[in-house]
């Protein structure tokens, strides 16, 4: 696991762009897994910035995305699928047949989760993109977490649903549930990058990189994959050794 830490969000933004940049130009239909929530935001903005000055091409990257609200309109405004065709999508030209998500919206969650996997396993993930949570989350797997857990339905945590509270009007509105890729899914990624900014991640950050692999801490399986790169700002290195 290599640990990348730079003085402010912005710059722990650029440099993972850079290796969204890099994979697609070695590789232009790379299949890409993204992450929603606030930390990957300024790393959409560069890569759109990249689109436009520099003509990136997205057209023949293949989409995955981690995780989705259960049961949600993918129309919503809230709803993850909703946030990527605004933050990226949209902006990038990246196309219909270009995207696979989870259905927020699907009857039988089970069913769906079952599909998504499917996918997974016949486009395997060339480069994946984590944000983490306080408490240690990757995706909406929650501590405890099996490690070899696949594509399934979750429980939110009360911290989470407080966490995520701010995209909505109020707490009731925050979905309880939500589809997720599993830590194993995650982990049959080639390459896995994670960003965290912002002291409120300290400690999850300390966790995951000087404990042990524990499920109590999902974000500490990375420590087995033999591809990782975490982008730390300094605040969120806070209370690394030596930091
Ligand atoms: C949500 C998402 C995660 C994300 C986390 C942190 O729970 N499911 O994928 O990493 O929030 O979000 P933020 O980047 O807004 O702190």
């Amino acid at each position: 696991m290599k640990v990348i830490i730079s003085k402010t969000h912005e710059e722990s933004s650029v440099k993972v762009a850079q290796s969204f940049t890099e994979q697609i130009k070695s590789k232009p239909d790379s299949v890409i897994c993204f992450a929603t929530g606030s930390t990957p935001l300024i790393v959409y903005k560069e890569l759109v910035k990249e689109y436009e000055n520099n003509g990136l091409d997205f057209s023949k990257i293949i989409t995955f995305n981690l995780d989705e609200y259960y049961r949600i309109d993918p129309r919503n405004e809230q709803s993850y699928r909703s946030f990527m065709t605004t933050n990226l999508f949209h902006k990038v030209g990246i196309e219909e047949n270009q995207i696979n998500f989870l259905d927020g919206h699907a009857d039988n969650a089970e069913l769906e989760c079952e599909r998504y996997e499917n996918k997974l396993s016949k486009n395997p993930i060339n480069l994946l993109i984590l944000g983490i949570g306080e408490n240690g989350h990757i995706a909406f797997n929650e501590p405890g977490t099996p490690f070899e857990e696949t594509t399934h339905q979750v429980q939110l945590t009360e911290s989470t649903i407080k966490a995520n509270a701010r995209f909505f009007e109020s707490e009731d509105e925050v979905p309880k549930s939500a589809i997720t890729m599993g830590i194993q899914s995650i982990m049959n990624a080639d390459k896995i990058v994670l960003l965290a900014t912002g002291d409120k991640k300290a400690e999850a950050i300390r966790q995951m990189i000087e404990e042990e692999p524990n499920e109590e801490c999902p974000a500490s399986v990375l420590r087995m994959h033999p591809d990782v790169t975490i982008f730390v700002d300094e605040m969120a290195a806070s209370k690394l050794k030596g930091n």
